[in-house]
């Protein structure tokens, strides 16, 4: 197997970059410092579910370069603490605080969210986790933390975007895992992890139509942007970041790998 290349990472630290600022605001329309299969106005409904306001505390799992966080933190007061495994992107996303001014209540750190996280019991009133899930392996374990972690009638609100609805062929699989440890889950399983952690759904919509549209919007946006996206990732990467863009949109639109959101309760 050749080595996976750190997309993420490479993403990162080059984030605040023009060709790809310039695509996230092609793509997705209004830029929230996504880099996912979300839209601002998915996003804002998100915000709204889990119920943030000031006073209010939000841990951001797999934040990335920290935009979520950020707009979270600006939009509805409430203070967030993000981690992710990648340390370019805690890094940029610090600094992006800095500069936003929102260091005293937007924070970052580098951690492995597929295990327990270090904070204390009930921390947090609400969890995000946009696009992450399908990176985390060891789900009962991480739904038990998430629990830990949260207030009494805590929400919880993430997005599984590998669930298996169909036909797919290994090559496909690989093509769709470049770059992380990627997890493959069957309809259903999402639903039994949360109610055996202690969790009532709420919630679960079909999302999957939205990110084939999104991964074809990143698709095209990156192609007008080629000569300069190939100066920062180098034409290998560029290409391979294509034909994963490309694989995303045609499963999703042949609904053979779905997107799911899940809004849920701690019991
Ligand atoms: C598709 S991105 C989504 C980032 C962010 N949630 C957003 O909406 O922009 C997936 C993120 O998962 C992070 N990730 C992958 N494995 C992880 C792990 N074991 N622990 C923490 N973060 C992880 C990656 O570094 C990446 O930032």
């Amino acid at each position: 197997m050749p080595e996976k290349t750190d997309l993420y990472g490479l993403t990162y630290s080059k984030f605040s970059e023009d060709s790809l600022a310039q695509v996230r605001l092609e793509a997705y329309g209004p830029d929230i410092g996504q880099n996912s299969w979300t839209l601002k106005s998915e996003y804002e409904g998100f915000l709204q579910d889990l119920g943030l306001g000031a006073g209010r505390r939000l841990l951001d799992v797999a934040c990335g370069a920290g935009g979520p966080a950020l707009f979270s933190a600006r939009t509805t007061g409430c203070a967030v603490v993000g981690v992710d495994i990648s340390g370019n992107g805690i890094q940029t996303a610090t600094r992006l605080a800095s500069e936003a001014g929102l260091s005293d209540r937007v924070t970052f750190q580098v951690l492995d969210a597929n295990s327990t996280l270090p904070f204390h019991d009930g921390t947090f009133d609400a969890i995000i986790c946009v696009d992450a899930f399908i990176h985390l392996q060891d789900r009962l374990v991480v739904l038990n933390d998430w629990r830990r972690l949260l207030k009494p009638k805590g929400r919880v609100v993430f997005t599984d975007s590998a669930v298996v609805t169909g036909l797919i062929t290994n090559e496909e699989i690989a093509i769709r895992s470049p770059n992380a440890k990627c997890v493959f889950s069957p309809p259903g399983n999402d639903e039994r992890l949360l109610r055996d952690s202690g969790f009532q759904l709420l919630r679960m919509t079909d999302s999957t139509t939205a990110m084939a549209g999104i991964a074809g919007a990143r698709h095209s946006a990156r192609a007008r942007h080629e000569e300069g996206l190939v100066a920062l990732e180098g034409k290998q990467l560029f290409s391979g970041f294509q034909r994963f863009l490309d694989c995303v949109q045609r499963l999703a639109a042949e609904r053979r790998l779905s997107r799911f959101v899940f809004l849920a309760e701690r019991l």
